[in-house]
């Protein structure tokens, strides 16, 4: 090892306990969406329906890791993780969304869980991860409040089957996204352009967040939030109005209602028509106490307010960004650094930004990163790939937790999205953020470099333990 290796080694010694894990979710995964009683949810639909995803691609087979969990597991034993973090399918569990309960889709969470526990990786259960069941779309989908009552009832199911094998369990994860994409811009399932509706639908994934910390008792338990640093482009009026709504609705909207039990003024202000569906006492349900909040970073926003807007050359961001802010006039700019093939601006520091930022404006609470990670045009050259960026990326970003944590920030995890290539909702298999290579003709599994230098990092930190 060169002395420089040796440095950057050393660089990245976290505390003792800190977890090391990787994330995925059951519908870019798991495959086999028709087996042992599975109902159908917004995102078989979705793919199913012409144009919305890339190349016709969807996730029926995905990774076929329903059958190949062990192998999976296997695979995070060799890389050392301490923790893996897996949503449970709504629709394998209640296939009509409520009511009866599909035993077999429980009897596969405790085959997984089980392996995992027999490797000595922490399972971390996220109980939705976007595959609403098609049944409670039919009856409104997020902007029916009643959705929210139904995923408290799930909430307890899941966790009374499977309490003795999970420590920590997860909400929602990324709110922001399944209702603004799902409803507002309609990129993701189920594909609604319905602006007004999406706010509803978000303020109900925080009710149902809420209902289901209370359905769920005493148990370690959190919620998720994708935050985004954000930049104006300049210090013009426009643009810091700009960043301001930006900002509000993507980060304040959610970290405001659950650690505070309250939304933003500002936020509020900006929504037309009106807010009667926020009723009394949902902020107090909403902000229900809870043990972690899992946060979810992958990139900074430069904004602008300018009327026209500039749009500059850089791409606008596809699974970010607000497509209805409460006013026209907001564009994303460049911000000038370099991107991933997602077209997201790389940048560590917008990571110590959102975690400090937490720790310094809310109450006290334990965080962990519970997806970071990049997507890049991944090759195999003499059987291996070489993701040299990949590498860098979690490199810096590794960096970015540390320096969180010498600053204070009570950060007490790290998970890599993703621990293997999968289904990227609407880009299909067309986009690539695993730590691990997926073929997706033949399913054989490929340990990047990426994964084998985290397999490093991960060994270095548990021997100075
Ligand atoms: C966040 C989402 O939770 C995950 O499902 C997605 O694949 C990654 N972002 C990358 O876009």
């Amino acid at each position: 090892m060169t002395t420089q290796e040796e440095q950057t080694r050393s660089g990245l010694r976290f505390p003792t306990g800190f977890t090391f894990g990787a994330a995925t979710s059951a519908y870019q995964i798991e495959g086999a969406v028709a087996e042992d009683g599975r109902g159908t949810s917004i995102w078989d639909t979705f793919a199913r329906t012409p144009g919305k995803i890339l190349n016709g691609h969807n996730a029926d087979v995905a990774n076929d890791h329903y059958h190949r969990f062990r192998e999976d597991v296997a695979i995070m034993a060799d890389l050392g993780l301490t923790a893996y973090r897996f949503s449970v399918s709504w629709p394998r569990i209640q296939p009509t969304g409520s009511g009866k309960v599909n035993q077999k889709g429980l009897d596969f969470y405790k085959r997984l869980t089980d392996e995992l526990r027999a490797h000595d990786i922490d399972p971390w259960l996220t109980l939705y991860h976007w595959d609403l069941p098609q049944e409670l779309e039919d009856k409104g989908g997020w902007p029916n409040r009643d959705i929210a009552y139904c995923f408290a009832d799930y909430a307890a199911t899941v966790h009374e089957a499977m309490k003795d094998h999970v420590h920590t369990f997860s909400t929602v994860n990324e709110p922001w996204c399944a209702a603004f994409l799902g409803y507002a811009s309609g990129e993701h399932a189920p594909g609604r352009r319905e602006p007004e509706n999406a706010i509803r639908g978000a303020h109900h994934l925080n009710l149902a967040h809420g209902l289901a910390v209370q359905a769920m008792g005493a148990r370690r338990v959190g919620g998720c939030v994708n935050l985004y640093a954000i930049s104006p482009e300049t210090d013009s009026p426009e643009d810091l109005d700009a960043a301001r709504r930006i900002d509000g609705l993507q980060n304040r909207f959610f970290l405001d209602a659950l650690l505070l039990g309250r939304y933003p003024e500002d936020v509020l202000a900006d929504v037309p028509g009106d807010t009667d569906f926020i009723q009394p006492g949902d902020l107090k349900i909403i902000n229900a106490p809870i043990d972690v909040l899992l946060v979810n970073y992958y990139s900074r926003f430069t904004v602008s307010g300018a009327p026209g807007g500039r749009q500059s050359a850089a791409a606008a961001p596809t699974d970010a960004g607000s497509p209805w802010v409460g006013s026209e006039h907001v564009s994303f700019a460049n911000g000038g650094r370099p991107v991933t093939a997602m077209g997201w601006e790389i940048d560590e520091g917008g990571l110590v930004e959102v975690l400090t930022r937490v720790a310094r404006d809310y109450p006290p609470i334990a965080m962990v990163v519970s997806e970071n990670g990049a997507a890049f045009d991944d090759v195999i050259e003499d059987g291996r790939v070489h993701d040299g960026q990949r590498q860098a990326y979690v490199e810096a970003h590794l960096g970015a937790c540390k320096a969180a944590i010498e600053a204070g920030v009570p950060l007490e995890g790290y998970f890599a999205w993703s621990l293997m290539d999968n289904f990227e909702w609407a880009w299909g298999y067309g986009k690539r953020f695993g730590l691990v290579h997926v073929d997706f003709d033949t399913q054989e599994r490929l340990l990047k470099d990426s994964a084998l230098w985290y397999s490093e990092i991960i060994r270095q930190n548990r021997t100075h333990e």
